[in-house]
């Protein structure tokens, strides 16, 4: 079988430097525990010193430490919502939300990407998407799977219209450093004027390193509603002390091999892209939609039948495993999304096998 869904970076043949990541867990210093409700300081000076190589200014006290994303999800709906608040929510988009709302009774309302030569958010259906419920707004930036950052202007209405109504914007940047192209993209980190504002990444994505379970929460905005939302966080955070203190200690060191494996994994996301629009430009039934960043790549295909028939139909007579676009909520049939981390060979030879049926 081929599997064009890979999303384990630990088992597409990247190379890690397996002695310092593994040094870097046998620090002494783990033998004393002390519990530290946002995480140890050392580690959120290397989060601090990783923006600031990134040109945005982040201090230490804002930043709060958890195991995951997932986790970041977790503390941010219970900070926000009561049973039944909502939570608008792109479409399409990552489709854990669904279950991370439910585990905290959070309603998630969808709010559409609409795609015109490039993806961009439906502010009027977002808009209209808004209740007396409405507790926030997620941004996926970029976004998983379509690929597209934030906007300048994005950013600006999203603060108008969060910031009007006492809504918060949670941002999730896990891929913010794979931009395909040159130029950096901006996080919300910065994010100071406008709206109540969690920013949440990870060594998961940026380091390759997801059974490390290391990410972190950023709270920015006006003062005394950042300062209020950063206590009460706290509480929740310091309830659980979630953070185990080796990979805490860990983390200056696991973010500085980030540079060794974000080279390797844009080599190839750029090189399986590069080889998709080949084989795409030998044919005519399929196009690939445009990609600014991130780990995934969407096909258009004629929707002749459903995604899940055409993608079982593949698994079955091709061997070759894709997501159909409905597992991201996609709004109509007629996509197919694939891993460009696959390793190249595998992804040269499943994309081959699905443009032939
Ligand atoms: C948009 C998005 N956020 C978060 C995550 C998970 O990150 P973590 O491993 O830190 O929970 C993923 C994983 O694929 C993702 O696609």
């Amino acid at each position: 079988m081929l599997d064009l869904t890979a999303s384990n970076p630990t088992e597409c043949g990247f190379a890690y430097d397996a002695q310092a990541i593994l040094a870097a867990l046998a620090n002494s210093a783990s033998l004393i525990y002390e519990p530290e409700p946002r995480g140890l300081l050392k580690a959120r000076e290397a989060v601090c010193e990783y923006y600031a190589t990134r040109g945005d200014s982040v201090s230490p006290d804002s930043i709060l430490l958890t195991t995951s994303t997932s986790e970041a999800y977790s503390y941010v709906f219970r900070l926000l919502c009561n049973p039944g608040d909502e939570i608008l929510v792109p479409q399409p988009s990552y489709p854990l939300f669904d279950f991370l709302a439910d585990l905290q009774d959070v309603r998630l309302v969808r709010y559409p990407l609409l795609y015109d030569h490039g993806w961009q958010i439906d502010f009027h259906a977002l808009q209209q998407a808004i209740t007396p419920r409405t507790r926030g707004v997620i941004a996926v930036n970029p976004n998983n799977p379509t690929g597209n950052f934030c906007k300048s202007h994005e950013m600006v209405q999203l603060n108008e219209i969060c910031a009007a109504r006492q809504m918060a914007i949670i941002a999730d940047e896990v891929f913010l450093d794979y931009a395909h192209g040159e130029t950096a993209a901006r996080s919300f980190v910065g994010n100071v004027g406008g709206a109540l504002t969690f920013t949440m990444s990870g060594i998961s994505k940026i380091c390759g390193l997801p059974q490390m379970k290391a990410a972190w929460l950023i709270v920015s905005g006006p003062g005394q509603c950042k300062t209020e939302a950063s206590a009460r966080i706290e509480v929740i955070a310091d309830t659980f002390l979630s953070m185990n203190a080796p990979i805490q200690l860990a983390i200056p060191s696991l973010l500085g091999q980030r540079h060794g494996f974000q080279k390797q994994l844009l080599e190839r996301v750029r090189g399986n892209l590069a080889e998709l629009d080949r084989q795409l430009a030998r044919q005519q039934s399929g196009s690939r939609l445009e990609v600014q960043g991130g780990w995934n790549a969407v096909i258009r295909v004629p929707a002749t039948r459903s995604d899940e028939e055409l993608a079982l139909d593949l698994l079955a007579t091709k061997g070759v495993y894709v997501h159909p676009g409905h597992f991201y909520d996609f709004a109509s049939d007629g996509y197919l999304v694939v891993s460009l981390i696959t390793p190249a060979a595998e992804f040269a030879k499943g994309i081959k096998l699905l443009l032939s049926m």
